[in-house]
C-alpha cells in the first residue's frame, strides 16, 4: 500500500511517499530564513508558511517517488503536538484530500514518529526498546513495546533540552537554529571549562534543565560586568556535557530498570555529535544495544509520521474528517 505522509507540526512542511514501512521519497521544506532574524519560530509565520508549502512539497514527493495521487491508498499527517496553527495546515489538508478521494486517513502524534524513526533505518532494533525523544518541546524517555504500545517513563519538568540549546545559543548570540550553533562551536571548547549543574541526579529518570539554563545565564553576565571577553566555546562545551551526561545517564538507568536490552533515540538533538558518541560508549559498557537514527530521521521529517501512520492503519486507527488537532500529547 502507498501511503502519502505529511508533517506540519513547526517550522517545517515535510511529505514523504511510502510503501507500507518503506519509504520512497522524503522531502522538507524548510522555513529557517522566515524566522531567522526573529531569534526563533513565530507561529503565525509559520502557519503562513505551511500554507503556501504544503502543495509543491506534496507534488514534489510524489515525483521524487514516480507515484501519482490516484496509486495512494492511505494519508497519514500529523495530528498534534505542535503549534495548532501550523498542524491545522498539514492535517486539514490531509483530510480533505483523503475526503475527495475517498481513501482512509490516520492522524500521528508526533512524538510516535520520533518513537518509531529508528524503524526508517536498514538496522532495526527489535522490541521492546527504551527510547529517548529529545527535541524542541519534548525530552522524555519511553518503553516502546510495540509499534502502537508506549509507556511514559520520565520527562522533563520544565524546559526541553533542545530548548535550552536553542536559549544558550541566544544568550551567545549564535543564530537560530540554536542546537547545531552551539554544537559545533562546543568542538573548539573545553567541557570542563565551567562546573554547570547535573539536575536531578538522585535515580531519578525525570529531566530538568532550567536550572542549568540559568547558570549559563549568570555566567555569561559574569564577564559582562567585569567587561570581560564571554569564552562562547567553553560556555557551549560545558554546556552541552552538561545536557549529554543528564540525558545518557538517565536513559541507561531508565534501560535498565525496564530489563530492556535496546536503547534508542529520536527528535532533533539526538543529531549532536557528542550525545551520540557518549550514549553509544555508555551503552557498549553496560551491555546494551545504541540504536541512531541518521541525522535527516532524528529532526522533524514526514517519513516517520507515515512510519507510525501505517502501524496505526494496520491497528484500524483511521479517523473522520471531524477529527481535531492537538497541542499536546496524550502520551506524554
Ligand atoms: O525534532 P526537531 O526537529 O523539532 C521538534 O519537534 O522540536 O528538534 C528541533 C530541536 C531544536 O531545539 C534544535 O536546536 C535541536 O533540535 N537540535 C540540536 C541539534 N540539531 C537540532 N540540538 C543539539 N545539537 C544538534 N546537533
Amino acid at each position: 500500500m502507498l501511503i502519502l505522509a505529511i508533517e506540519s507540526s513547526c517550522d517545517d512542511t515535510a511529505a514523504a511517499v511510502l510503501d507500507n514501512d518503506r519509504v520512497l521519497s522524503n522531502v522538507i521544506s524548510s522555513q529557517f530564513a522566515v524566522h531567522a532574524k526573529y531569534g526563533g519560530v513565530v507561529p503565525e509565520l509559520a502557519s503562513r508558511c505551511h500554507i503556501e508549502a504544503i502543495w509543491p512539497v506534496v507534488n514534489e514527493a510524489l515525483t521524487a517517488a514516480g507515484v501519482s495521487l490516484d496509486e495512494i491508498g492511505l494519508i497519514a499527517a500529523t495530528q498534534g503536538p505542535g503549534l495548532v496553527g501550523c498542524l491545522l495546515v498539514g492535517f486539514t489538508f490531509a483530510k480533505s484530500l483523503a475526503l475527495v478521494r475517498q481513501i482512509p486517513c490516520v492522524g500521528v502524534d508526533h512524538l510516535t514518529g520520533h518513537l518509531l524513526a529508528i524503524l526508517l533505518e536498514q538496522e532495526k532494533p527489535a522490541f521492546p526498546y527504551t527510547a529517548l525523544v529529545v527535541s524542541g518541546g519534548t525530552s522524555s524517555l519511553f518503553a516502546v513495546s510495540s509499534p502502537i504500545e508506549f509507556r511514559l517513563l520520565g520527562r522533563t519538568r520544565d524546559d526541553a533540552a533542545g530548548e535550552a540549546f536553542d536559549k544558550v545559543a541566544k544568550m551567545l548570540d549564535l543564530g537560530c537554529p540554536g542546537g547545531p550553533a552551539v554544537s559545533t562551536l562546543a568542538e573548539q571548547g573545553r567541557a570542563d571549562a565551567f562546573a554547570f549543574p547535573r539536575a536531578l541526579a538522585d535515580g531519578s529518570v525525570d529531566f530538568s534543565f532550567s536550572g542549568l539554563k540559568t547558570a549559563v545565564a549568570n555566567q555569561v553576565s559574569r564577564f559582562l560586568q567585569q567587561e570581560l571577553p564571554v569564552p562562547k566555546a567553553d560556555i557551549c562545551a560545558s554546556f552541552e556535557q552538561a545536557v549529554v551526561d543528564a540525558l545518557t545517564e538517565k536513559t541507561i538507568t531508565a534501560a535498565k530498570r525496564c530489563g530492556h536490552q535496546r536503547v534508542v533515540l529520536g527528535g532533533g538533538v539526538a543529531a549532536n555529535n557528542t550525545l551520540r558518541r557518549q550514549i553509544c560508549t555508555r551503552c557498549a559498557e553496560e551491555r546494551l544495544q545504541c540504536f541512531l537514527p541518521s541525522p535527516v530521521f532524528c529532526t522533524d521529517n514526514a517519513a516517520m509520521i507515515g512510519l507510525a501512520g501505517y502501524h496505526q492503519f494496520v491497528a484500524g486507527n483511521t479517523i473522520g474528517s471531524d477529527a481535531d488537532a492537538f497541542s499536546r500529547s496524550p502520551l506524554n
